[in-house]
This record gives structure tokens, sequence and C-alpha cells, in this order.
């Protein structure tokens, strides 16, 4: 695993190494996203503070690679299977209905932090499709109506961490 020292170090690492050539940039918001879990705005201030590139580019490059992020991960990722045998067992039909509970598309994070929804190939439990992961859980042979189901008790159980949280 590695540290969040190590990680930092990583970072000046590749900052110190760094030499204009525009591949570089790739593997410095890569670091702060490992440190982060998404490039927040300061680094990328930062990034083309040090680099000299313009904001705007270090933007552009941020989003065309679609591995980037500009906003924080969700405390629960979901990571919907798509791969051959989830997929003709229904996946679309899953994500779908995901996307539909959740009000948001792939690859994207509910207002409230909560869900974030990404697509895999394959998660190789292929004998349980149509399968998603929760963080690192996996939930199988799901329809519908229990991926519905599944969203809505982690919905319920952080709405009552809430609310206790806020009463204590
Ligand atoms: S294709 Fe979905 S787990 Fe393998």
């Amino acid at each position: 695993m590695i540290t969040t020292a190590g990680r930092e170090e990583n970072f000046n690492y590749r900052l110190w190494r760094y030499d204009g050539a525009p591949g570089e940039l790739i593997p410095l918001l890569q670091s702060a996203q490992d440190h982060f879990g998404y490039v927040p705005r300061k680094a990328i201030n930062y990034i083309a503070g040090v680099t000299g590139v313009p904001e705007s580019e270090v933007y552009g490059v941020i989003t065309f690679y679609s591995q980037f992020r500009l906003q924080p991960m969700g405390k629960y990722v979901i990571r919907a299977c798509d791969g051959t045998a989830c997929h003709v067992s229904g996946s679309r039909m899953i994500i779908d209905t995901i996307e539909d509970e959740l009000g948001i598309e792939v690859g994207g994070t509910t207002e409230d932090g909560i869900f974030t929804l990404n697509t895999v190939a394959c998660i190789g439990c292929c004998s349980l499709a149509p399968v998603i992961m929760i963080n690192d859980e996996t939930h199988g042979q799901l329809t519908p109506a229990s991926v519905r189901k599944l969203l809505r008790e982690l919905r319920r159980r952080e709405k009552a961490a809430g609310q206790k949280a806020a009463a204590g």
C-alpha cells in the first residue's frame, strides 16, 4: 500500500523530472489523483504554476483522458460489470436502473457524495452475472428490482447514520 508520504514523494519526483514534454503532465495528474482521489482545483493550479503550462491546457488534458476525475468519488463506489457474461444477462438494464435510481450517469457522483457509478469490463464472477461491486462487496444475480432495493437500503442506512450524528 502506498502511504501518503510515498505518494507525495512520487508527486515531487515527477515534478522534479518534468521537462516540458506534454506526456509528462499525465503522470503528474495521475499522482495528484492517487493522492486526493480526484484532481482538485488546487492541484491544477499548482501543476500549472510549477510547470508553466496554462491551466486551460491542464484542464484540456484532464477532460481528454477519461481516467481523470474532477470530482471526488462517492462514499460508495459502484462498479457495474458490463463484460460479455453480464451483458448477455442484462447488465444494461441493471446499469439503466442504477442511473435512474440515483439520478446520475456512468462516471457521475450523486450530489450528496454518497454514490459514484462506474462500469468495468469483468469483475471475475461471471457465474453470478449480472454483477456489480459496491466498494469491496460483490452483488450478483441482480434484477432491476433487487438493485433498486440494495441502493435504497444503503441510502436509508446513510440517512439514519447522518441523523444519528446530527442528534449526537
Ligand atoms: S462479465 Fe461480469 S463478472 Fe465477468
